[in-house]
């Protein structure tokens, strides 16, 4: 028996695992205890346990009282957690199982001891770890979600159960479709479901959100993939962050800037009625095609301004030049076209969130290279130029100028089809030809 649990004391010694003995009958102390009980409890060597009590295991009293109440109440304790300090003096924690075993003549303790402050330091790290992350989680104050590969919730921080004014137990498990109409949850969905497919991230996303009181917010939403240990996409994570105050300010800044440039307008209509009432039907038309494409608002607001300034630079062109009967000279012509490059000047240097000066310098290329002032192709030339100069011919054809009666909408719409493709954009004659369609052959826009 002796000769077992030397062989077990050696063994528990190399694991650094403390296994002692103690009698709690008198004579008390301990009887049998390895090298690691020593190294454990910081003494030199097994013999200077010697007549120690066992309750000296303890550095707090109340650590002692609550082991003595288990060890009365159960018998036995398992991995009883008690802080000892270190010759050091540095905390040190020790885990102890022990059973109270009676042989009939004598009690004893009889158990193990470990050191668990590498454990313990870790578990705290971890617990300092989290508590920082839900702290910071929670006081971002942007909605921060995690979502499984099923779409479900699985975390949220305080924001976002403060936009959406539900709780937690009423959020976990629940998809965007339990909160969302339709098709704003269909379109997170999709979203989700192509970071979960490519791993690719979708970055600073806008988009407009129903909040729990019935208002829509503006937001911008980042998702990422979130990996499981075998690198394995398991979910997504996502931020959204309302931009609602942001936009209205932008809206606001805009609304300013066109007010002023409206002016500019006025001045153009003192000075030439046509081309004044030519802008603002472009204008027209280019917003419902835009419209028709499914733009934002703010996309959309911006080629309307586009409409109505693509032809400032007329401004600097002689008006008998401008409204001269019949046909120019290849000089006024060169003088006409310089509109473009005038307008363009204008207006480059004011700070726009998009490139309202580029599309306007754009407004008269075609698709094959015909068009002037730089001759641009294909995808040289951006979209909402083609629309600008689709807008354009339509208004310009279907209207009366001092130099010649207007030629219709059929003319117009024929030039569109004859150049369809090789001038422009097919995509958007597309479109407007049924629009002329659903319009009974008539033009679409409103006559101001
Ligand atoms: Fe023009
Ligand atoms: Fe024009």
């Amino acid at each position: 028996m002796k000769g077992n649990f030397y062989l077990t004391t050696t063994t528990a010694d190399d694991l650094g695992i403390g296994l002692f003995k103690y009698s709690l009958s008198p004579p008390e102390g301990f009887i049998i205890v390895n090298s690691a009980v020593a190294r454990l409890l910081d003494y030199a060597s097994k013999a200077e346990l010697e007549g120690i009590s066992w309750q000296k295991l303890f550095l707090n009293p109340e650590d002692k009282d609550r082991f003595i109440e288990v060890v009365n109440k159960e018998e036995r304790v398992k991995f009883f957690e008690a802080l000892r300090k270190s010759r050091g003096n540095k905390n040190k924690w020790v885990a102890i199982t022990a059973s109270r075993i009676n042989d009939g003549k004598t009690e004893y303790l009889e158990g193990i001891i470990e050191d668990i402050s590498s454990h313990k330091e870790m578990a705290e790290q971890l617990s300092l770890e989290r508590d920082f992350l839900q702290g910071l989680l929670d006081n971002i104050p942007d909605a921060i979600y995690f979502k499984d590969r099923y779409s479900r919730i699985i975390k949220v921080n305080k924001f976002y159960l403060k936009g959406t004014g539900f709780g937690l137990e009423e959020i976990i498990g629940k998809t965007d479709f339990d909160f969302f109409p339709y098709l704003q949850a269909k379109a997170m969905f999709e979203d989700d479901s192509y970071v979960l497919k490519t791993g690719n991230p979708i970055i600073g996303k806008i988009e407009r959100t129903l909040l729990a009181n019935g208002a829509w917010n503006q937001v911008m939403t980042t998702k990422i993939p979130m990996y499981g240990r075998n690198g394995d996409i398991i979910g997504t994570m996502g931020i959204t962050r309302d931009m609602t105050a942001y936009a209205n300010t932008e809206r606001e800044r805009l609304g300013m800037l066109i007010n002023a440039l409206t002016v500019l307008g006025k001045a153009l209509e003192m000075r030439d009625p046509y081309t004044f009432s030519h802008t603002r039907q472009v204008a027209d038309i280019a917003s419902t095609i835009a419209g028709e494409l499914g733009w934002d608002e703010n996309r959309i607001l911006g080629i309307r301004l586009a409409g109505e300034l693509h032809d400032l630079g007329k401004i600097s062109i002689p008006l008998d030049i401008l409204n001269k009967p019949g046909k120019l000279s290849e000089l006024e012509y060169q003088l006409v076209q310089e509109h473009v490059k005038k307008c363009y000047d204008l207006i480059k240097d004011i700070e726009f969130p998009f490139s309202l000066a580029e599309v306007i310098y754009q407004h008269h290329e075609r698709l094959d290279g015909s068009g002037y002032p730089r001759c641009l192709k294909e995808d040289e030339i951006m979209l909402e130029a083609r629309i600008l100069a689709i807008s354009d011919v339509l208004e310009s054809m279907t209207c009366y100028r001092p130099y010649r009666e207007a030629l219709g909408i059929t003319k117009a719409h024929q030039e569109l089809n004859e150049g369809c493709g090789s001038k422009y954009d097919p995509q958007i004659v597309g479109i407007v030809s049924r629009l002329i369609k659903e319009n009974d052959g008539e033009v679409f826009w409103g006559r101001g």
